[in-house]
């Protein structure tokens, strides 16, 4: 399994959770995270290169990959400030990451996915990909960019086993990310922990039991999930 955006927050929670579920897990990211869980291995990715996600891809070991699971983010400059405030910089880096960089990391990696009997692509989206959120124009247009790729991926492999999940969390997490983002007093208590989202993952990646029918889901604080019902026609 390969996570992106491992080093902290949601992806760091993820890679830890499927490291000790058994699960062989690879994770990326620019900065190598300070310690490993055992049976995680890591490698550095630039995201915001697509050239150098390409390459990253060319030399991956041919080892099966089961489930590629997007944490990474950029959530752009500082605080909220509106689109006509935003550098091209900005535009570029944050589109870049988010978007660009994992399009070209999914379709890529698609024909290793397909190989198993049964691949998963799970995408930790976000409400602005799907709502309008004032003062996040890029981070937004970067998150639905990719949710859009990935609901095509969907369509386009309907009939092969390939699941892909796009969880929405309808709450705030108090990752590394958003830390930096808020004031140093700022009181997180009403922020969930990452784990919460790594243990719905987990449940998304378990193939026991009955499987989670892929698709969009609104994810609750408490890990439950509630379909999103997107639209499929005009
Ligand atoms: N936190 C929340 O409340 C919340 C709510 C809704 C949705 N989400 C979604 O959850 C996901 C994770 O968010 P988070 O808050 O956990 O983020 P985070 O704490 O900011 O972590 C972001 C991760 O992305 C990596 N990253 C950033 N730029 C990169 C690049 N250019 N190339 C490769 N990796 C890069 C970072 O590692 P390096 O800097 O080492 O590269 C880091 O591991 C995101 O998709 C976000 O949209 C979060």
């Amino acid at each position: 399994m390969l996570v992106t955006g491992a080093s902290q927050g949601i992806g760091s929670a993820v890679l830890y959770g499927l490291a000790r579920a058994g699960h062989a897990v690879l994770g990326v990211s620019r900065t190598k995270p300070e310690q490993l869980p055992k049976g995680a291995t890591w490698r550095s990715l630039d995201l915001s290169n697509a050239a150098g996600v390409e390459e990253f891809v060319s030399t991956l070991e041919s080892s099966a990959l089961r489930a590629l699971v997007l944490c990474a983010v950029d959530y752009g400059e500082g605080g909220r400030h509106p689109a006509a405030g935003m550098s091209a910089k900005e535009w570029q880096r944050v589109v870049a990451t988010n978007c660009i960089g994992h399009c070209v990391l999914v379709s890529r990696l698609l024909p290793r996915l397909l190989a198993n009997a049964l691949a998963i692509v799970v995408n930790i989206s976000s409400d602005v990909a799907v709502l309008p959120s004032a003062g996040r124009a890029a981070y937004a247009a970067s998150k639905a960019g990719l949710h859009a790729m990935l609901r095509t991926v969907a369509a386009e492999h309907a009939s092969d086993c390939l699941r892909v999940y796009q969880l929405i969390p309808t709450f705030q997490l108090a990752t590394h990310g958003l830390r930096r983002r808020r004031p140093a007093s700022f009181d997180f208590s009403s922020y969930a922990d990452p784990a919460v989202m790594a243990e719905v993952v987990g449940q998304v990646l378990s193939t026991t039991g009955d499987a989670i029918a892929a698709g969009t889901y609104l994810v609750q604080r408490d890990g439950s999930l509630n379909p999103f019902a997107e639209a499929t026609q005009l």
